[in-house]
């Protein structure tokens, strides 16, 4: 089993069970195996010591932190970041729709899906959560792109049969055949690092029998997560209540369908009561929250206090690509910093780094082995040259502590720094 060793600034929550600690530590080094796994993490001449054959990557005095994690995003979406003036409704129908009915086209999904995982990449995200279209050939198709860019993905195929314009929409026999063959895809195992995940677009877009295939797939493949979006914004919960009435609220529909249980994520969840946040803990469902779509959209200040002091801890954080504004994380976690200030919530440097780490992991119930840098877990980081001749720089250099170095970054970081990116202990990224 070759092993090998990187070297440099090692900053990382460590711990179980939401009781993690910040660890960083200067001249520090991570071995890890040909599996991909972390064999070790510790100083430098410990490390060298324990594997004196392993081949040494030294990055210096750069940092090294575990890949972020991003909960919710929407790669065929990229074209239209910046879509200024609407909120959600007239913003889908307006950008979103027009763009991923383009995506149909091989041509666009393959172009559009290759830029985004460069990226996504370079913005240090080594595992990410995302909605396709509802077009299959093109989902195949990010499947593949993600599978050769080496990124851990889960990856849906948008459904939706209603509310929308006739080319997205796929009827559930249609549905039925096309899900059968992304199984055989996947089954096929030329991406596995891909997972797939049952997608409905968000109620308004489903029928209720479009929305029973979803639960009943849900049901009988465990290995699928489930995803979809809830309580974003005022006029899309009165619109979901109109399309399916009858049931308790807008989170309840996906309940009596079987659409949430402990691998589900539903983003965004701002205007939620707290009816709706009891039955999220009761199904062990996840949100992902998408500050910079939020904000861009005018869709709300999603109140993570609220929710966490209701018992709702199972949060990570999202970009929400085409809505959200920006791929780079130290960008969404600046701006999860400000929407929970504006709401009398200080969240500390830990707890922000938590929501795109190891918070996240536990989203995705892979606590136990992503979202830290430690023995056992996976070799998924990102490497940061700091050193911007600038205001950053300037902040680190003062550090007295690697929380210093933490605020700096979230200062002031940016994915324009990243230097490196590994998944797996294979370099997935180089900057030029
Ligand atoms: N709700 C349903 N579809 C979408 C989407 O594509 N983006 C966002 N932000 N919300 C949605
Ligand atoms: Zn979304």
């Amino acid at each position: 089993m070759a092993k090998k060793i990187v070297c440099g600034y090692v900053l990382t929550l460590t711990g179980a069970n939401g009781a993690t600690a910040l660890m960083g530590q200067a001249d520090s080094a991570i071995a890890f195996d040909d599996q991909g796994k972390i064999l070790a993490v510790g100083p430098k001449t410990q490390i060298q010591k324990q594997f004196p054959a392993a081949d040494c990557q030294d990055y210096g005095d750069k940092v090294i932190l575990p890949g972020f994690i991003d909960l919710h995003s929407h790669p065929p979406q990229l074209d239209i970041i910046g879509s200024f003036g609407d909120q959600l409704l007239p913003w889908l129908e307006q950008h979103t729709y027009p763009k991923e009915i383009e995506f149909a086209q091989p041509a666009v999904a393959k172009k559009t899906a290759a830029r985004y995982l460069r990226w996504n990449l370079q913005a240090g995200i080594t595992c990410g959560v995302w909605f396709s279209t509802s077009n299959l050939a093109a989902t195949l198709t990010l499947c593949e792109q993600a599978a050769t860019a080496g990124v851990r993905a889960i990856i849906g195929k948008t459904s939706m049969d209603q509310h929308g314009p006739k080319e997205l929409l796929v009827e559930v026999s249609q549905e039925k055949d096309q899900w059968s063959k992304l199984l055989e895809a996947k089954q096929a195992g030329t991406w596995p690092k891909v997972e797939l995940a049952v997608t409905p677009r968000f109620a308004p877009a489903c029928s209720k029998e479009l929305l029973t295939f979803l639960g009943d797939l849900l049901k009988r493949e465990p290995a699928l997560y489930g995803q979809t979006h809830v309580s974003e914004n005022k006029g899309e919960i009165a619109l979901a209540a109109k399309v399916h009435p009858g049931h308790t609220s807008y989170t309840a529909t996906y309940d009596d369908y079987g659409l949430l249980t402990g691998k589900t994520i539903l983003a965004h969840g701002i205007h939620l009561t707290e009816a709706e946040t009891d039955l999220l803990q009761r199904r062990n469902a996840a949100i992902a929250h998408c500050p910079t779509s939020n904000l861009f959209l005018g869709s709300g200040l999603y109140p993570l206090a609220k929710h966490s002091a209701q018992g709702l801890e199972k949060v990570g954080l999202a970009t929400d690509i085409g809505a959200g504004t920006t791929l780079c994380f130290w960008e969404t976690m600046r701006a999860a910093y400000g929407i929970a200030h504006l709401q009398d919530q200080v969240l500390a440097p830990e707890e922000l780094l938590a929501l795109a780490t190891v918070g996240a992991a536990t989203a995705l119930g892979k606590e136990n082995f992503l979202g830290q840098l430690r023995e056992g877990f996976v070799a998924d980081w990102q490497v940061i040259n700091w050193r911007d001749g600038g205001v950053l720089e300037n902040q680190i250099d003062q550090a007295q502590s690697s929380e210093d170095v933490l605020k700096a970054l979230l200062a002031l970081g940016s994915y324009r720094l990243t230097d490196a990116v590994y998944v797996a202990g294979e370099r997935v990224w180089q900057a030029e």
